[in-house]
């Protein structure tokens, strides 16, 4: 009797529910710009609601996650009330929705990538960054190119087909050496792709690389905010130079990779759902996400680190909003946890990257305290990460695992009714700063 009454009340609450939903839907649709105030009680209005009668919350998340995978895109306001109101319901629904996208997409394959931590010299004194150029604790190192190969010959061996050099911003690395040593790993393994990972270069030094034979390019954006930017990089770094990188590389022809960290310092909601409509409207081929974790040497060593479910939040939405996106479970996931890396598939990410780099200078790349380097996060433990992924029920092919398009991808924003009226996408920072 009790169980009857209380699935009569749930039914009847969401069908309450669903009904004030489409009223406020049709309400909102009438709101002119001038009445931006009653919106904005409207909206207040429906999260008291949604905190009265959970059962209700439930239901308005998981349409909000359905209008998602099903539509590829939501409005600013519903992407930040996804951020600030999930819970342990909403999220695994969500877990589970971009988990069926990346088998749509990928099967139950996961890419590999090996990663060559070239020099940890730089010139950019990026605030968080453990290799900045103030750090005078740093022990600093760079590789020579034979090293490289000789990385390249243990990872190919291993079965790795993609090469990722990462490195400092090193003035060491001419763009003669950088091309010549591109060209030296083609022609050793022309079966593999090459990303390089080199920081901001000029437009002509991306071209000669791309032209020696570089497929690939990440450069994260790191924030898409300005002003966000300005409290993590130091005056001589801006936004604006940074995408005009991602631009160029993209009209090179690149497959482009871009990025953020959660929960870096100064960060709101509001400025990772600029990151994700920032990623939306660049249309990158790899995006990769990781938290924030504070190095003891920088002056946001005393910051307290992301949040781990927030990033697996965000590679989940990344992963609906563009379904073949290629998205790494980050080494600082695997960092932050110790099953980091594997919550991250479990989330939607397709790519694992571990350390292809000689042992002796992996914990010198110290981009933040307690790197891991070691254990599946080695190219040597490729065997003990085939298992793990294995018993997750995915495997990990001998492949360069390339971006592949779809040719689906109209502009499905206006297909599905909004939960909020359609809002005027600001002529944004990241546009205007092209
Ligand atoms: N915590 C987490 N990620 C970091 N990175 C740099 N420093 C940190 C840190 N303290 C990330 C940046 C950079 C990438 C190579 O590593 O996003 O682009």
């Amino acid at each position: 009797m009790g169980r009857t009454f209380s699935s009569f009340a749930i039914a009847f609450t969401e069908r309450l529910c669903y009904y004030i939903n489409k009223y406020y839907r049709t309400e909102f649709a009438r709101v002119r710009p001038e009445q931006e105030g009653e919106r904005i009680e409207h909206c207040i209005f429906v999260y008291y609601l949604s905190i009265l009668m959970p059962s209700h919350k439930d239901f308005f998340m998981k349409r909000l996650i359905d209008k998602l995978a099903a539509t590829q895109t939501l409005e600013k306001e519903e992407l930040l009330y996804l951020l600030s109101d999930y819970d342990d319901n909403s999220s695994e629904y969500l877990f589970a929705r971009a988990r069926d996208v990346a088998k749509q997409h990928f099967g139950d394959q996961i890419y590999l990538r090996g990663l060559i931590e070239l020099s940890n010299y730089c010139k950019c004194d990026c605030l968080y960054c453990g290799i900045r150029r103030s750090n005078k604790n740093a022990e600093r190192y760079r590789l020579t190119p034979e090293e490289v190969l000789d990385c390249c010959e243990i990872g190919h061996k291993l079965g790795f087909r993609t090469f990722v050099l990462q490195g400092g911003e090193d003035r060491h690395f001419s763009d003669d050496i950088i091309v010549s040593m591109v060209e030296s790993i083609k022609s050793a393994y022309p079966d593999s792709a090459i990303t390089l990972s080199l920081g901001e270069k000029s437009k002509a030094s991306y071209q000669r690389y791309f032209n020696a034979g570089a497929d690939r390019y990440l450069l994260r954006h790191e924030t898409a905010d300005p002003i966000h930017y300005a409290r993590l990089h130091p005056k001589s770094q801006s936004l604006q130079n940074r995408m005009k990188c991602l631009y160029d590389l993209k009209s090179i022809g690149y497959q482009v990779g871009t990025g953020f960290m959660v929960g870096s310092p100064y960060q709101t909601l509001e400025n990772l759902v600029s990151d994700l409509l920032f990623i939306q409207e660049f249309q990158p081929h790899m995006v990769g996400v990781g938290p924030f974790l504070p190095h003891h040497d920088t002056p946001f060593g005393h910051h307290v680190k992301g949040s781990m479910e927030l990033t697996l939040l965000m590679i989940a939405i990344l992963r609906l909003m563009i379904p073949n996106l290629l998205i790494p479970s980050t080494t600082a996931l695997g960092t932050i946890h110790c099953t980091g890396r594997e919550q991250g598939i479990l989330a939607g990410a397709n790519v694992i990257m571990p350390n292809l780099s000689p042992t002796n200078v992996r914990k010198k790349y110290l981009l933040y305290d307690n790197k891991i380097s070691t254990g599946q996060e080695a190219a040597e433990g490729v065997i003990d990460l085939r298992n793990r992924m294995q018993t997750l029920g995915y495997r990990i092919p001998v492949s360069r695992g390339d971006y592949r398009p779809v040719h689906q991808h109209g502009n499905t924003r206006h297909l599905s009714p909004s939960l909020y009226p359609p809002i005027e996408r600001s002529t944004s920072h990241v546009q205007s700063s092209i």
